[in-house]
């Protein structure tokens, strides 16, 4: 069980890296739908983070403990954001947009000009978050997401421009 993180404490956002991967994978097991298979495997995380291009930050509660990331990978002048999860004990509290706007900021502080994500169309929490973070779809791929069920989703790349992006 996590404590309800108060509104009126902000998270704290660090860096995270290889030394944070049990930390991150808790959280990582969490909160993705198994239905979707959309988490990663600690092997990717970790392959990942030793990338050069890579940067992470984790979100973290009064007791010091993961309970949020953000995991993304610069390529020239955009920035990909890969993941992003909060605990499922902890939403709704200001955590997610905390962490996306530190990675826009961080984006912004490696000279990206963009960011871009990719989100499954039917995962609301995420497209509302997206979308009040400054996203826009800027494009569709069909059948991208298969669910167990056989169901398909589209997969909805959204980008944010960071040249207005107030530091
Ligand atoms: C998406 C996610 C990161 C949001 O984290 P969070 O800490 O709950 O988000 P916040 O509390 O900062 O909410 C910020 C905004 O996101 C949107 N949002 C968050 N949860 C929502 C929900 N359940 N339904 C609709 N919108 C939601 C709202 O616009 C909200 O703003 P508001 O509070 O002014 O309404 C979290 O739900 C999550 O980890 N989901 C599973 C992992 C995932 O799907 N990641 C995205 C794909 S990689």
């Amino acid at each position: 069980m996590n404590p309800p993180v108060s509104p009126l404490i902000a998270p704290v956002i660090v860096p995270a890296d290889a030394r944070h991967i049990d930390a991150l994978m808790v959280v990582m097991r969490a909160s993705f739908d198994p239905a979707f298979g959309e988490a990663w495997s600690a092997l990717q995380l970790g392959g990942t983070l030793a990338l050069d291009s890579s940067f992470a930050r984790q979100a973290l509660d009064a007791a010091g403990v993961a309970q949020g990331f953000t995991l993304s990978r610069s390529a020239g002048p955009e920035v990909e954001l890969l993941l992003i999860a909060v605990h499922p004990g902890q939403r709704g509290n200001g955590m997610g947009r905390a962490l996306i706007n530190t990675a826009c900021l961080d984006a912004v502080r490696r000279s990206a000009s963009e960011i871009f994500l990719e989100v499954r169309e039917n995962n609301q929490a995420a497209l509302s978050l997206y979308r009040q973070a400054g996203f826009l779809e800027v494009g569709r791929r069909p059948n991208y997401y298969a669910g167990v069920t056989g169901a398909r989703f589209a997969a909805l790349t959204m980008r944010r421009r960071l040249d207005n992006f107030d530091l």
